[in-house]
This record gives structure tokens, C-alpha cells and sequence, in this order.
């Protein structure tokens, strides 16, 4: 009796923990499964975030090409006049990529003219027209002139070929190609569709001039040998050429004798007095002067050239103006301004002179005044401000990796030189 009463007090109690134990087991195993599926859940949540920053990652350029996309459909240009049919013109620009082309570029876009500009980007860049590509009235051309071009214009601006000494003297006989070749095509060009050419001439066809100021009756001073030589004779059988296409074939003609000019788009580090000088200036290094700076030079901003060539192509000289600035300073002047308006306490440095550089060079206008009515209008300092100005902007553009060519050295055959 007493035996089986205990009996069932152990089985009551082993249920009771039997009981227990299951609730346990049970509460152990929901545990275990909500900590499961919360461990998920944030691996779920981790993974998904990954994917959405993958995404975003990948997304963000497409939104950034759209956005541009979007700039370029809406992009504005600048002001542009409206012409009728009859006063608009078809102007074809050869070299309207380097630094006057691109600004007598800008000057016939905003008087309404149709323009083409024509560059082999030797010298020349894109960016100095870039805001004007995708206008209804412009087109760019990659295109060598020493190649026949087939299009159809009115007037055509003859500029291309290298304009400064380290470029024309990179590949002489290219220079020559350009200015003989190039120019008896676009010569051809005119003949063919009727236009006037206008070549921009240099005052450089006046060599190292024995009279001054330089007037256009003055046949000048060259060296046909000295290394100069592929860009003085070059312009000099250019100007003949022209001469003898208006004589023979009755092509109407301009020639622009053009003088030192400046301003901004002029190409950095292109060995050109101004050029060099602001450079230097603006980053703190002496200013080099070839020479005892005693020769003098005379520039005009581009701007007043700009307004002398088109005031040239539309009047009816068909003889050689000067284009140019007489006011004249030496050499060590303009260091001295520029060196002022930059004010990096810059020293001037004197080097030895260089070859067939000319000593005194200043334009007469007195035939730009009285036939076109056209003379510059720029102070010198105010010119020299944009070009710092210019420059300064350039300097930053580059300090942020953007490529700027420098000038390459003259192309010399092993052991022997170009101009021997
Ligand atoms: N800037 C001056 O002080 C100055 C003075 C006298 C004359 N000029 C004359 O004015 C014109 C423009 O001079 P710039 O200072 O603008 O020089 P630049 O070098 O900036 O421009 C010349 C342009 O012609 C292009 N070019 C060169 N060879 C070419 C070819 N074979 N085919 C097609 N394009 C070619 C170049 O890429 C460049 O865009 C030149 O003919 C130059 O002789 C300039």
C-alpha cells in the first residue's frame, strides 16, 4: 500500500519534469528559429544594401551623361544676329581653330554668318570653338589644307599655318607645304565658286626691316636661308600667289600684313614675347630677355585685329594693309609691365641674343586709317589684363591634370642640322 502510494508520488513528479523539461526544449527551439530568421533577416538586409550601393555606384555616371546630355540639348550660344537670306554669307575659316581664328570665328557667328571653320588642330584646338559646335550656322572640319577642299562659300579667311617661331620651325618644310600648297588651294577653292580670299600675311614678309615704321610699299629684309626662312618666304610666295590668281583669273583678293598681336586662346609656352612673359610671371619665374632688350616690338589685342581683317575682307583694297598696333616699346618695357601687372615680384633676366631676330618692328597704318577706316582701339593694359587673365585660368586648367602641349623642338636630323 505504502509501496504503491510512492510509486505514484515519483511518477507525478517525473511527469511534472517531464512536462518541464519538453517546455524547455520547446522554448529552446523557438529561441533558436526567431534567432535564425533574425540573423537572416539582417544578412537579407546587409546583402541589400550592398546591391543598392552596387547599383547606385553603377547608375551614377548614366545619371551624369544625362545630365550633360541634357545641358547640351538646352546649351546656350552666345548671342548670334539674325541675317536676311541676301546679307548672309557663307565664310569659310581655314586655321579658324588656332587663337585669331577662334575670335574672328566668334565675330562672324555673332554678325549671323554661316561659318566653316576648316584645322588640322597643328596648332589649333578644339576648345577655342568648342562653344559654338552643334550651332545650326557653324561647322568644324578636320582638315589639312595641303589637300583640295570641295565646298561652297563666299568669302574665304585664309589663316591656317603655324604662326609662332618654335611651331613653324618644328617641320620647316611643312610650313612651306601649308603656305604654298595650302594656299594655292584655297586660291583654287575661290577661282572655283566665285569667293574672295583673304590671307593673313605677316608682317614678318618686311624681314629685319632697314626703314621705319614699315609701310606696305617697303619690300623688306629676309634672310631667304636663315631659319625664319620657311615662314618669311613662305608668307612672301603666298602673297605673290595671290597677285597672280587676281591678275590671271580674275579671283578677287585681300592680303592682311598682320603685326605682333595677343590676347587670350594664344598658345601657352609657344615662345611668342608675350606669351612667355606672362607665364613666367604668373608662375614666379624670372623673365627672359633675349638680347639687351633694347629691340623694339609693337602689339595690337586681338580683338582690334579681328575687327581690321573683316573691315579688310568687305572694302574693296585689294593691295597689302598693315594690320597693327604702332604703338612701339622695347623689349624690356613690356617685361616691366608685365611684370608689374602680375606683381610676383618676378626678376628679369637677360640671355644671349637670338638669330635673325628683328630689331625694331612697327606698322605703319596710314593706309588701314585712311581706305578702311580702322585703327586700334585697345590699350595696351587693358589687353594685358585678359591676356593674365587668360593665362592665369589656363595655369589651373592644367594644374588639374588637363593636358596643354608644350612647343616640340625643331625636327634635326642626326649629325647634321635643318639649316646648314
Ligand atoms: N598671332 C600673330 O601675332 C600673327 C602675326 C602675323 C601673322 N599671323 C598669321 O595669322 C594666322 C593665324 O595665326 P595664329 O596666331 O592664330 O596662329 P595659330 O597657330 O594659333 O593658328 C593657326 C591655325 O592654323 C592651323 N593649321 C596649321 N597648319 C594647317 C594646315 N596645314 N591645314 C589646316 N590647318 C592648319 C593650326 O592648327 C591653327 O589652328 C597665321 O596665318 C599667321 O601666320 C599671326
Amino acid at each position: 500500500m505504502v509501496s504503491k502510494a510512492l510509486l505514484r508520488l515519483v511518477s507525478a513528479v517525473n511527469r511534472r519534469r517531464m512536462k518541464l523539461l519538453l517546455g524547455i526544449a520547446l522554448l529552446a527551439y523557438v529561441a533558436s528559429v526567431w534567432g535564425n530568421f533574425v540573423n537572416m533577416r539582417s544578412i537579407q538586409e546587409n546583402g541589400e544594401l550592398k546591391i543598392e550601393s552596387k547599383i547606385e555606384e553603377m547608375v551614377e555616371p548614366l545619371r551624369e551623361k544625362i545630365r550633360d546630355l541634357e545641358k547640351s540639348f538646352t546649351q546656350k550660344y552666345p548671342p548670334v544676329k539674325f541675317l536676311s537670306e541676301k546679307d548672309r554669307k557663307r565664310i569659310l575659316i581655314t586655321g579658324g581653330a588656332g587663337f585669331v581664328g577662334s575670335h574672328l570665328t566668334d565675330k562672324l557667328m555673332m554678325d549671323g554668318h554661316e561659318v566653316t571653320v576648316v584645322d588640322n588642330f597643328f596648332t589649333g584646338r578644339k576648345r577655342n570653338v568648342e562653344h559654338w559646335i552643334g550651332h545650326e550656322n557653324f561647322e568644324l572640319i578636320n582638315h589639312d589644307v595641303v589637300e583640295p577642299l570641295y565646298i561652297e562659300v563666299d568669302q574665304i579667311y585664309h589663316l591656317a599655318s603655324p604662326a609662332s617661331p618654335p611651331n613653324y620651325m618644328y617641320n620647316p618644310i611643312k610650313t612651306l607645304k601649308t603656305n604654298t600648297i595650302g594656299t594655292l588651294n584655297m586660291l583654287g577653292l575661290a577661282k572655283r565658286v566665285g569667293a574672295r580670299l583673304l590671307l593673313a600675311s605677316t608682317s614678318e614678309v618686311y624681314g629685319d626691316p632697314e626703314v621705319h615704321p614699315q609701310s606696305e610699299d617697303y619690300w623688306g629684309h629676309v634672310n631667304p636661308i636663315g631659319p625664319r626662312a620657311c615662314y618669311d618666304e613662305g608668307k612672301r610666295v603666298a602673297e605673290t600667289m595671290c597677285y597672280a590668281y587676281m591678275k590671271q583669273e580674275g579671283v578677287e583678293v585681300r592680303v592682311a600684313r598682320i603685326f605682333n598681336t595677343f590676347g587670350p586662346r594664344m598658345h601657352m609656352n609657344d615662345g611668342r614675347v608675350v606669351s612667355n612673359f606672362i607665364l613666367q610671371a604668373l608662375q614666379g619665374e624670372p623673365l627672359t630677355v633675349y638680347g639687351s632688350g633694347s629691340q623694339t616690338r609693337a602689339f595690337q589685342y586681338v580683338s582690334d585685329l579681328v575687327n581690321g581683317l573683316v573691315a579688310l575682307m568687305n572694302s574693296n583694297v585689294s593691295s597689302p594693309v598693315n594690320l597693327g598696333n604702332p604703338e612701339e616699346h622695347t623689349i624690356l618695357e613690356f617685361a616691366q609691365l608685365i611684370k608689374n601687372l602680375v606683381g610676383n615680384g618676378s626678376e628679369i633676366q637677360f640671355l644671349s641674343e637670338a638669330q635673325d631676330d628683328p630689331q625694331k618692328r612697327k606698322p605703319d597704318i596710314k593706309k588701314a586709317k585712311l581706305m578702311l577706316g580702322w585703327e586700334p582701339v585697345v590699350p595696351l593694359e587693358e589687353g594685358l589684363n585678359k591676356a593674365i587673365h587668360y593665362f592665369r585660368k589656363e595655369l589651373e586648367y592644367q594644374a588639374n591634370n588637363q593636358y596643354i602641349p608644350k612647343p616640340k623642338p625643331a625636327r634635326i636630323k642626326k649629325g647634321r642640322t635643318r639649316h646648314s
